[in-house]
């Protein structure tokens, strides 16, 4: 077999075999076939699209190019969650020590942020000699222990997608439902975990920018665990602008501990009480959705979700008295807040510009070697369909950047914003729920 003919056939609108897809992935993996070659592959999918059974045969592959956990040793049903990616999106922070707090066993996989998305990884780095490299026996202790952990990928778990990711993210080819949807499962699937909850954003922040992309993505990936045997569910999500108030790593970390203690932004907090309630019921905690909802409140309202924040970050070796006194994170050298110059109403506050001026400032990586500033980022003061007169703050930026770098980025955040006189719709962060 060649791969220039599985790139020709493909590129060709034609069906690939299981056996030419695995050509493809076992040689990626094994440096047999270059990144040019592997790229063109990509681009060719991203017009071509995949059947559904090639999208099940490249996901299968995919998960199986690495280590596959075994999590039976942790009793109870295991839930995940997974988001494809967004701006302000610190939901991991606030729903997985609410859910554990409620009697779910989550044992979390997750990645770093790249380009204009965040990662939860570096989210959980800003607070102090918190470790995200665990053991798969070191992991399983603590979720045994305490309900809860959030680590990184281990490296030995699907190379296909540690390499391929990379690539598209440098080829133009990370907007492609089969390859978003092969991404996503592979790693889930992989991680053991018995029972899924996937967060699919939608909008100008998101990688799927309109409700048909979305859901034919959510479809996509709910299709594939449920066949192999996973309860899968999707929440559609908006991400035309940032969710909640903070974009950037100890920002947002500071957003997560206020929400947990019953003073979250209510588009953060309708997400997680939805996600959160679904998961309760994949893990057989809660027969309704109702009784879920109530016992998430509750885990607000007496304190028990933040206590488990806290014993996370202490089991992950982290300095808990950051966490019970946030005013301990690092604070930007600089702080300069942008004032609206209008009359009336916000109507948008682009998420893809507000997420890249936040990489801009020292927040996120544009390449995978980037170092991340902790305190570097931005806090909204207000969200789209607020009135605002002129003088209002709009946000406040954090950076440790010289003038020089951060004046052209205050320019790009002022473009985020768009007014109107006329009063705006404010739509509900869950757009639509979809399950096989
Ligand atoms: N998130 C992933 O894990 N993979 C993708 O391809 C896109 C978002």
């Amino acid at each position: 077999m060649r791969m220039v003919d599985l790139i020709i056939k493909k590129r060709d609108g034609h069906e690939l075999s299981n056996e030419e897809i695995k050509f493809w992935i076992d040689g990626y993996v094994k440096g047999e076939i270059p990144d040019y070659q592997s790229s063109a592959m990509c681009m060719a999918i991203f017009f071509k699209g995949m059947t559904k059974r090639e999208i099940a045969t490249l996901t299968d592959y995919m998960e199986h190019s690495g280590e596959v956990i075994d999590l039976s040793a942790i009793s109870g049903i295991k839930v995940d969650k997974h988001s494809t990616g967004g701006v302000g999106d610190k939901t991991s922070l606030v729903l997985g020590p609410m859910v554990a707090a409620a009697g779910g066993k989550l044992a979390k996989m997750s990645g770093r942020g790249l380009g204009h998305t965040g990662g939860t990884l570096d989210k959980l780095e800003s607070i102090p000699h918190m470790s995200i490299a665990k053991t798969k026996e070191e992991m399983i202790d603590q979720v045994n222990k305490i309900g809860l952990a959030i680590i990184g990928q281990t490296s030995s778990l699907v190379p296909a997608d540690k390499k391929l990711y990379a690539l598209r993210d440098v080829t133009g080819t990370v907007e492609s439902i089969p390859l978003i949807a092969a991404s996503v499962m592979s790693k889930k699937l992989a991680s053991g975990t018995d029972a899924i909850l996937l967060d699919v954003t939608v909008g100008e922040g998101a990688f799927m920018k309109n409700m048909d992309s979305a859901r034919e993505l959510a479809r996509t990936m709910v299709g594939i665990g449920t066949s192999l045997g996973r309860d899968t569910v999707a929440v559609l999500s908006d991400m035309s602008e940032p969710l909640g108030f903070a974009v950037g790593n100890n920002l947002e970390v500071k957003e997560a501990i206020a929400s947990l203690h019953g003073k979250g932004p209510k588009d953060l907090m309708d997400l997680c009480y939805t996600s959160g309630s679904i998961m309760l019921l994949q893990a057989h905690v809660c027969s309704t959705l109702d009784e879920a909802r109530e016992k998430l409140h509750e885990v607000i309202e007496n304190g028990e979700a933040f206590k488990k924040l806290c014993l996370m970050v202490e089991a992950q070796g982290g300095d808990v008295s950051y966490i019970k006194d946030p005013d301990k994170f690092e604070v930007s050298k600089n702080i300069i807040e942008i004032r609206s110059d209008f009359d009336g109403y916000i109507r948008e506050i682009n998420a893809l510009e507000i997420g890249v001026s936040a990489m801009k400032l020292g927040a996120g990586r544009e390449t995978l070697d980037d170092v991340i500033d902790m305190s570097a980022g931005i806090v909204l003061a207000r969200k789209i369909g607020a009135k605002i007169s002129k003088g209002d703050l709009l946000c406040t930026v954090y950076t440790n950047k010289s003038e020089e770098e951060y004046l052209p980025v205050l320019e790009e955040i002022k473009h985020a914003y768009v007014f109107t006189n006329e009063e705006v719709e404010i739509l509900p962060v869950i757009r639509e729920i979809i399950r096989e």
